[in-house]
């Protein structure tokens, strides 16, 4: 992707924290997935009274792409208020080696703070059902 794409899609992310359903953690996250063809879908966090229930910023982005018939993303880019960069918690991570298989990820905070790494670098070893199952 070029600089200004990559801008974009951080950009994207950033907006789509603005819409995170946080009060409880008072945590805002956004995310933004570009998929194979080049759409842009986002997410936010999505808190709920039973904890457990909360749905993370990634998770929200590439279910609803996954839902509108994508399956194979090329870049995500995750950002939150903190100190370094946002990096996506462990069930995240799972989630993003299912339909992440070479994606670039880009972990970024609202200062501007950027680090990018790759699905493997996130997640070494990551369960996979598909290439396990006897
Ligand atoms: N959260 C995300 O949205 N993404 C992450 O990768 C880490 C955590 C959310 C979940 C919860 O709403 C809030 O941040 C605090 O944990």
């Amino acid at each position: 992707m070029e600089d200004r794409e990559v801008a974009e899609l951080i950009e994207a992310a950033r907006a789509a924290r603005g819409k995170a359903y946080v009060p409880y953690s008072n945590f805002a996250v956004g995310a933004a997935v570009r998929t194979v063809t080049g759409e842009v879908y986002t997410g936010c966090n999505i808190e709920n009274g039973s904890y457990g229930l909360t749905n993370c910023a990634e998770r929200t982005a590439i279910f609803k792409a996954v839902s509108e018939g994508h399956r194979r993303f090329t870049h995500l880019a995750v950002i939150c208020d903190t100190r370094d960069v946002c990096t996506p918690c462990g069930a995240c991570r799972q989630v993003i080696s299912e339909f992440g298989e070479g994606m670039t990820i880009y972990l970024t905070n609202l200062q501007g703070k950027l680090r990018v790494v790759r699905v493997d670098d996130l997640l070494p070893g990551a369960f996979n059902l598909t290439e396990n199952r006897r």
